[in-house]
């Protein structure tokens, strides 16, 4: 028998009647079907293996990466300009044109290289993934809160994960895997410094900045394009942790960040942040001493100034988390029309491994999920995969023709809506980096750019981990920070061998930690 709840007369079953997932109402749910109060089970206790076999299967692939995260949804309004011109100069995507238009949103935030019950002190990058439910379909902006990544090739990204997760065999993170991976790809270092400095430990969801950090372009009614960086402030401000003030949250509460986000939400302290742009011409920029399209480097502020385009409000908590948060999937492929790639190279590789995992994570159906789907009608001829529970069809077509082309009432192609932007490419094709690497300079500049305190809080932190780490590891950090800044190299220099000499002092007091001082021995995520 099902229950439709909203034909329930008075009199008749609740309208909180439990139920099995038939719709049978379940009249005892604290005893299985036995024989005899004390006998064994039957086979046929239908409602008991529903339950407990749906039990069994509640957990799904975590994330591979960003496997712990919090989310929440909102709204983004539009300027309408960039700087004193108007936006349609530079991008015909909708969302953007008109000053004060709004298009429903949903975030995610979270860390990146630690479970999905892992603390949220842990130094790590965060993530921020805004799914913008435009009228021309989803856009996807899947950023991260420091504005550079540690890499700037695809290729790397899998090794680069397996040397920051735990080992294979003690399942324990280790910062010498760590220093081993990114003191033999000097791209990482400008990250590191930021990772290692209070800029790895940001206070909470809302006081954090966010960056699409990948090389897009934007493409006009004419078929023109530029190059765009992405940039979220917070109007919360930026607040980031020492190693001490994180340990101490840590000690008490490993979800100060979602709980932080949550309740900021309930009371009506509604977070925003302002969504500002920097642009480029479509070109390879050598006057620059870096490439454009390369992810490990800052765009500088006084030659690409940050141009506001919109505002993001968050006010509403999801319903339930999994069915919001878990099961949502963001993709950097994910673009509407007036958005486009560009040739970065982390970014096309991202390209193709979001939706993939998730066709693994959450069935090849994912995009059918509420939190998924666009708010606008979707029509496709795909069929079936599992889960697979309706039929993308538009109003009046013949459900018969899942094909195109056809005469006989199928779907038709748009008419594209501006003209296409269509770069001309020619080169060999080959395996190898582009040439402006300049591995160490903008590290030095950051180096230089931060606080007294933010400079102490980066060696100490650097200096304790990478203590533990084979001379040789040592010596390669120490050689790019010398690269990067005099005073950077020499402090990581003189702080190694202190802790060196330390460590071989309380070697020869029988230290049973080895060269590992009891409060180092906590492990740091990344
Ligand atoms: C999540 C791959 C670089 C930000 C993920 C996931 C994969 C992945 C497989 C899991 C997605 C899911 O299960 O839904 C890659 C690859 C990269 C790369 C292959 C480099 C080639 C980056 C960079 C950023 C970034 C540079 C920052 C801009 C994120 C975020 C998430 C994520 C924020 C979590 C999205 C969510 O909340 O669901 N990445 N990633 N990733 N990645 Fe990356």
């Amino acid at each position: 028998m099902s229950i439709d709840p909203s034909n329930v007369q008075e009199g008749q079953q609740p309208n909180n009647m439990l139920t099995n997932r038939q719709g049978h109402p379940i009249t005892n749910n604290q005893n299985i079907r036995t024989v005899g109060n004390r006998g064994p089970a039957t086979l046929e206790n239908y409602d008991f293996i529903e339950k407990i076999s749906h039990f069994d299967r509640e957990r799904v692939p975590e994330r591979v990466v960003h496997a712990r995260g919090a989310g929440a949804h909102g709204i983004f309004e539009a300027y309408g300009t960039l700087g004193d011109e108007p936006i349609s100069k530079y991008t015909r995507a909708k969302l953007f044109q008109e000053k004060g238009k709004i298009t429903p949103l949903f975030v995610r935030f979270s860390t990146v290289i630690h479970g999905t019950h892992s603390p949220e002190t842990l130094r790590d990058p965060r993530g921020f993934a805004v799914k913008f439910y435009t009228e021309d379909g989803n856009w996807d902006l899947v950023g991260n809160n420091l504005k550079i990544f540690f890499i700037r090739d695809a290729m790397k990204f899998p090794d680069m994960v397996h040397a920051f997760k735990p080992d294979p065999i003690t399942n324990l993170q280790d910062g010498e895997r760590f220093f081993d991976f990114c003191s033999n790809s000097p791209e990482t270092f400008h990250m590191v410094t930021f990772v290692y400095s209070p800029w790895g430990i940001p206070a909470n969801y809302r006081m954090m900045q966010g960056s699409g950090v990948n090389t897009y372009r934007w493409v006009n009614s004419e078929g023109q394009a530029v190059l765009v960086k992405y940039h979220w402030e917070p109007k919360q401000g930026i607040k980031n942790l020492t190693q001490k003030e994180a340990s101490e949250i840590q000690a008490t509460n490993f979800n100060h960040a979602t709980q932080d986000l949550y309740q900021a939400i309930e009371r009506g302290d509604y977070p925003e942040w302002e969504l500002l742009v920097q642009i480029m011409s479509d070109e390879e920029h050598l006057e620059l001493d870096f490439d454009p399209l390369d992810d490990t480097k800052l765009w500088p502020n006084d030659q690409f100034p940050w141009l506001p385009v919109g505002k993001m409000t968050l006010n509403r908590n999801p319903e339930d988390y999994f069915t919001e948060v878990e099961q949502a999937a963001f993709g950097v492929g994910v673009l509407v029309d007036g958005l486009d790639f560009s040739d970065d190279k982390m970014l096309q590789g991202r390209t193709f491994s979001y939706s993939d995992t998730q066709r693994h994570r959450a069935g090849a159906n994912y995009l059918q999920l509420p939190i998924n789907a666009p708010k606008k009608q979707v029509a496709t001829n795909q069929r079936g995969g599992l889960m697979q529970y309706k039929v993308d069809l538009a109003p009046g077509q013949n459900p018969h023709i899942n094909y195109e082309p056809s005469i006989l009432g199928g779907l038709q192609e748009d008419k594209q809506p501006g003209k296409e932007h269509t770069p001309y490419i020619q080169g060999n094709l080959v395996r190898q980096s582009i040439d402006r690497n300049n591995n160490t300079k903008q590290a030095g500049e950051t180096f230089r750019n931060f606080e007294a305190w933010e400079k102490d809080e980066l060696l100490s932190n650097l200096i304790g981990d990478l203590s533990r780490s084979d001379r040789r590891i040592q010596d390669k950090m120490i050689a790019l920070a010398e690269e990067a800044d005099a005073e950077y190299g020499r402090r990581l220099r003189e702080g190694l061998e202190r802790a060196s000499n330390e460590g071989s002092s309380q070697k020869n007091l029988g230290n049973k930690n080895g060269d590992k001082a009891p409060e180092q021995a906590v492990e740091k995520g990344h």
